[in-house]
């Protein structure tokens, strides 16, 4: 029988020595297997609970909120390790008096390290060249062998300048680079430290080399990227997404890098996720990696740490620290 005062339910064990903290003061469940949980076993799990923490791959709609808030004790939050929150209905978990909280912040640098990664990954064709070498192809130097594109000097155009948007901004500065952004908001943090300026979205998509993605999914954002705007970019230019797969129309991205309307895209983030649309698995100008941004030890040992510190606060009667709700 129990003897600690709360109870916690985790989908997934989570890297560093979070999950021993909060096992200090919660009895603490985990999902023992490294896979989302399957629905109807969440939907059990999130009954009588007093917390939860929760993966971008659980969906946390108005029936698994329910089943929580008429548990014994009630649900009092919901947080969620990552930064993005779309997997839940935050509305409907306010409407019953639970918190929702997020990581923000400790992932920011590591995302913004893996979306120039893949921008250099993409221009210089190293994954392409990689294999090429592995499989022994490689018979001496030559002056056309894996011609790429240059990324020093070059305009960058960045979609979306919260924290990651703008730590990717100015990572430009080694990199001598025009930076244009898009933002409902001016960011003048990096008007100042990069010269960057707040341009409409068709001058963004026309003007830019290089377009890194960072809005999060919202009903505004989904499909933002598809057949018009790959059109409107130049033929030489290369898309990055590190932000949430809907966000590109994967079809339709599919098709204009294998017609060369763009030269090429790397992704970290899938429309269907896990699932990618086979068509762009076939083609050579692009680079898929498995939502991998934030997957340092360090950046996920602290997300970890943030969840469990929201959880605390919230079972102790307090605001958690970066809760997304009011309530
Ligand atoms: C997030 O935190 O939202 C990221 O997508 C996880 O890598």
């Amino acid at each position: 029988m129990s003897e600690k005062k709360f109870k916690v339910y985790v989908t997934r064990l989570l890297p560093g020595p979070a999950l021993d903290v909060l096992r200090e003061t919660c009895d603490v469940e985990v999902y023992p297997n490294d896979e989302a949980i399957p629905y109807e076993e969440l939907l059990e799990k999130v009954k009588n609970r007093d917390g939860i923490i929760t993966l971008l791959t659980d969906k946390i709609d108005a029936q698994v909120i329910k089943a929580g808030a008429s548990g014994n004790p009630p649900l009092k939050i919901i947080a969620n390790y990552a930064v993005g929150y779309d997997n839940i209905d935050v509305a409907c978990a306010t409407e019953h008096s639970i918190y929702v909280s997020n990581t923000p912040g400790v992932l920011t640098n590591t995302t913004a390290d893996i979306a120039w990664a893949l921008m250099l990954a993409i221009a210089r064709r190293i994954p392409e060249a990689e294999r090429f070498t592995r499989a022994g192809k490689f018979k001496g130097w030559s002056p056309t062998l894996f011609l790429g594109g240059d990324v020093y000097g070059k305009t960058l155009g960045i979609v979306g300048v919260g924290r990651i948007g703008a730590a990717v901004a100015l990572r430009s500065k080694g990199f001598n680079m025009r930076v244009l952004y898009h933002d409902v908001r001016p960011n003048p943090e990096i008007e100042r430290e990069v010269n960057a300026q707040k341009v409409d979205m068709d001058t963004l998509l026309k003007e830019s080399d290089f377009i890194s993605i960072h809005v999060p999914l919202m009903p505004e954002t989904r499909h933002l990227f598809g057949k018009r705007s790959f059109e409107m970019m130049k033929p030489t230019a290369y898309l990055i997404n590190t932000s949430r797969g809907p966000v590109i129309d994967e079809e339709e991205l599919a098709e204009a890098l294998k017609n060369k309307v763009i030269a090429g895209a790397a992704l970290d983030v899938f429309e269907y996720e896990p699932k990618i649309v086979p068509a762009l698995l076939e083609l050579e100008n692009v680079i898929v990696v498995p939502h991998i941004a934030s997957a340092s030890v360090e950046t996920r040992s602290k997300m970890a740490m943030m969840a469990v510190e929201n959880v605390i606060a919230a079972l102790n009667g307090k605001t958690p620290p970066t809760a997304v709700n009011r309530i």
